[in-house]
């Protein structure tokens, strides 16, 4: 009896007490959102599942490091119609972001600015429409970017 209620037991503690589930769950949260909005349809996240685990390797264009924490999202050139979610801003430990060649619109949200690691935004060559939020101008992080033109197509 003891034995067996300790099996059951073990992996629900394990569960409960697994720190990386808990920001997993932000993280997975926030994927779930983005991919509301980034494909309003779903005809291309297919493999953004509310239950799974964006850092098991099925999660198309999702890439983690070795704490178990979303760092790069990949999703160039894959026809993305919708728009880019606020929600972004609970992927704390994004390193790069890679949405150029989309067919992206509205406008940048400036909660990226607080992505304190984002060192790569690549959001070129989409219909977005609006200022570059000024935040994201002054983000120390960034080395690789590319969001121009919007701006001028725009006004
Ligand atoms: C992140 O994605 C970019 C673009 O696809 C790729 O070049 C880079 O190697 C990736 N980095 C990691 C850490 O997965
Ligand atoms: C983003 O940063 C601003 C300014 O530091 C802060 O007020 C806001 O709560 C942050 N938003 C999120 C979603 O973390």
């Amino acid at each position: 009896m003891g034995f067996s209620a300790s099996l059951l037991l073990f992996p629900l503690l394990f569960f409960l007490l697994n720190p990386t589930w808990v920001h997993g769950n932000a993280e997975l949260r926030a994927l779930i959102d983005m991919k509301a909005s980034l494909d309003p349809e779903g005809h291309h996240l297919r493999s953004w599942t509310i239950n799974s685990n964006p850092c098991g390797g099925s999660f198309e264009g999702v890439a983690c490091n070795e704490k178990g924490q979303v760092a790069n999202i990949s999703l160039q050139g894959k026809g993305l119609p919708g728009k880019l979610s606020p929600a972004i801003a609970e992927l704390k430990h994004l390193t790069g972001l890679y949405l150029h060649y989309n067919s992206l619109n509205g406008e940048i949200p400036r909660e990226v600015a607080n992505l304190t690691k984002l060192s790569d935004l690549y959001l070129n060559v989409n219909h977005l429409s609006g200022e570059i939020p000024p935040e994201i101008g002054r983000m120390e992080s960034l080395q690789g970017t590319m969001i121009q033109q919007l701006a001028q197509v725009s006004h």
